[in-house]
């Protein structure tokens, strides 16, 4: 029989990830697309007729919906606690869009429910389904690094903070910027190629200069989720754009740059692996090459790279049939919310934390 999905949230991600790969997936009705603005979830149903069955913009009437077996959070980051605890508390599997919630004291709450409904609970951490790290992390466990002993990364754009002085830029809303919209990516695959880690220390600087007068800042968006959209004249925009840290694991040690903007024209988007025994870069969103630290080759492997989205989502639906938890299931992501948390710790004190 086929599952039934809601969909709550149809902006970006919905649009731009999601509606795409449920209209590559069998096996799946979406009985309900909910926005509070009608008209996005209108949109929904224009372009995929035969997949949407109703808009709504009370997410309520898709909970109390006996037939809806599940549904996606994919609202802005301050929604997720309160849309995702009604949804499990309502009997449903819930699939909620990255950072888990705006902090990780919600976020434990979240898994708390989850495993006390005995529902599952998937986040929107997409890049472990991408061909790219499940082979790194491969590698890994095969033995190709030898010792990884420290992993760096950097995300920084030119000029990309997404909607200023929306949902993304007030903290209150979002729980953080660029390290929480970006850096969580980043550091979440991380740990999902270690193999997992036990957090020891972390430490970390977080600034906020780029658009400090919201009027005379220049956006150069390239991406589909940076748009300049949002409310210059009465919003906010009192999180993090430029972040560096440095964290101490029981495996390898990490440190990071993060810019959602920087007066550099130049995006520096990749991961190094130092292992003893092997490296690798890995281009994010993209491919990676290794070098072997005995035969001092570089390869770039040859491989295909699937749509992420569909694979998660594809992932989910099994995951809600079988009722086993996947990689992506809250309990797997949590230590990232504890860490982005304990960063933003460190930043406000201007000191090493102990985790
Ligand atoms: N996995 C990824 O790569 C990825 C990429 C982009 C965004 N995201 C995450 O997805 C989430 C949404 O981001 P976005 O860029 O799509 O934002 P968006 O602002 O484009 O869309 C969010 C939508 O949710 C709607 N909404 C808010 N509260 C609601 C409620 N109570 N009921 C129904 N609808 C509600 C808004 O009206 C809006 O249309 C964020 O948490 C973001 O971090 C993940």
């Amino acid at each position: 029989m086929k599952k039934v999905i809601a969909v709550i949230g149809c902006g970006r991600i919905a649009q731009n990830a999601h509606f795409p790969a449920f209209s590559q997936m069998e096996g799946l009705r979406v009985k309900y697309a909910c926005d509070l603005i009608e008209t996005k979830a209108e949109a929904m149903r224009e372009k995929y007729p035969d997949l949407v069955e109703n808009v709504i913009t009370d997410y309520k009437i898709a909970l109390a919906d006996p037939e809806v077996d599940a549904v996606y959070v994919l609202t802005p980051n301050y929604a997720h606690y309160t849309v995702t605890m009604d949804a499990l508390k309502a009997g449903k599997h819930v699939f909620c869009e990255k950072p888990i919630t705006v902090n990780y004291e919600l976020s434990l709450e979240m898994a708390k429910e989850a495993e006390k409904q005995g529902k599952i609970l998937n986040i929107g951490v997409c890049n472990r389904y991408h061909k790219s790290v499940e082979l790194l992390e491969q590698y890994n466990r095969e033995g190709k690094f030898g010792k990884i002993y420290h992993v760096y990364c950097s995300f920084r754009s030119f000029r990309c903070i997404p909607g200023l002085g929306g949902p993304f830029t007030d903290k209150k809303q979002s729980g953080g910027g660029v390290l929480i919209d970006w850096g969580v990516h980043f550091l979440d695959l991380i740990f999902y190629i270690l193999g997992g880690v036990k957090l020891k220390t972390a430490t970390c600087d977080a600034y906020n200069e780029m658009a400090k007068d919201m009027k005379s800042y220049h956006y150069e968006g390239y991406s589909m989720w940076a748009e300049d959209t949002a409310d210059i004249e009465h919003g906010v925009n009192d999180v993090d754009d430029f972040i560096t840290g440095y964290v101490r694991t029981d495996k390898a040690s990490i440190s990071f740059n993060g810019a959602w903007a920087q007066n550099i024209k130049q995006d520096e988007m990749f991961i190094d692996f130092l292992g003893d025994k092997g490296g690798a870069r890995l281009t994010y969103g993209g491919k990676f090459a290794f070098t072997s630290g005995e035969t001092l080759e570089t390869v770039e492997p040859d491989y295909e790279i699937p749509n992420m989205y569909l694979c998660e989502d594809k992932a989910f639906l099994e995951s809600i049939e079988t009722g086993k938890k996947n990689k992506s299931n809250i309990v797997n992501v949590l230590e990232t919310a504890k860490l982005l948390d304990e960063l933003y710790v460190s930043a406000g004190l201007r000191e090493e934390v102990k985790l």
